[in-house]
């Protein structure tokens, strides 16, 4: 759908890329011939993602949560391509778990990876963009974060902040160049969130069951959401939130009814 070669010549960075939606997303862009690093905690993925996206895909590892672990990976990026076009902050961390059972480290751990994470990352890329007099910076959210996060409390309220940061980061960077937009997906095909949020089939027929549009969204669907805003026809459009999610924001708030989950997990 998108002419070839039409992200050749940006480089960028997507975070927690070596699996689910952020490698999806990985191989959309790829396609389209932009320069990818790719990020994530265990190194033993990089050898099958190089497999899937090409040997001139870098792969490096670290933690969001740690500012010397972003700074070896930003320079890392910086020496291979010399440039900074796009950030993709897509680390997420996420478990089903009522919220009086959620420990104090289990709450904190998911809002670090996921809200400090997206912040420390785009605080790293800024001054790069900022020189460049342009950048675009996606963030992956979740169709819930307009609702509430029942039994996934900590990523609905990391999502929700997410959301917000995304608006503060528009406003604040616009007149340098640099747009701020958030991606919205419902579930998608094939991935850990599926696997971790919905393993059980009686759980997903009874999601895929509210939504408009009543399927999983496929891998390049999301994909092609952050082709169109890193392209030349996406450059005024900052600070929103693009639900990618069949309906699902509009008529279900949440991720799964609570009386379902509470069933899946007793
Ligand atoms: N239910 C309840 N608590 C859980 C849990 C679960 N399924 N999984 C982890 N926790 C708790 C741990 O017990 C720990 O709390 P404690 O110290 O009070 O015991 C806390 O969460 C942190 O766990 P840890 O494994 O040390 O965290 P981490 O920071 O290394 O990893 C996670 C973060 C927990 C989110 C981990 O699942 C992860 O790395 N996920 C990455 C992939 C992912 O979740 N993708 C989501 C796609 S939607």
């Amino acid at each position: 759908m998108f002419a070839e070669n039409s992200l050749k010549g940006k480089a960028g960075i997507i975070t927690g890329g070596t699996s689910g939606i952020g490698l999806e997303i990985a191989k959309v862009l790829k396609k389209l011939g932009a320069d990818l690093m790719v990020t994530g905690r265990d190194i033993e993925k990089f050898e099958p993602v190089k497999k899937i996206l090409g040997d001139d895909v870098l792969t490096t590892a670290g933690d969001v949560r740690e500012e010397k672990d972003i700074e070896a990976q930003l320079k890392a990026h910086l020496d291979q391509f010399g440039k900074v076009d796009f950030l993709i902050n897509n680390a997420a961390g996420n478990f089903l778990c009522p919220a009086e059972g959620m420990s104090k480290n289990a709450f904190s751990s998911v809002l670090t990876i996921v809200t400090l994470g997206t912040f420390l990352w785009s605080k790293a890329v800024f001054e790069k963009m900022k020189e460049n007099k342009q950048g675009r910076i996606i963030n992956t959210g979740t169709t819930y974060a307009y609702g509430h996060g029942a039994y996934v409390s900590h990523s609905g309220a990391a999502k929700a902040g997410v959301m917000n940061l995304t608006k503060s980061l528009a406003v604040e960077w616009g007149p340098y160049g640099i747009t701020c937009n958030m991606i919205a997906p419902g579930p998608v095909e094939g991935t850990e969130g599926v696997k971790r949020l919905m393993g059980n089939p009686e759980m997903q027929k009874a999601m895929l069951g509210m939504l408009p549009i009543p399927r999983m969204a496929k891998g390049e669907e999301i994909g092609s959401t952050a082709a169109f805003l890193l392209s030349d026809m996406a450059s005024f459009i900052t600070g929103v939130v693009i639900p990618v999610d069949g309906g699902m924001s509009l008529t279900y708030p949440g991720l799964i009814p609570p009386n379902i989950v509470k069933k899946m997990m007793s």
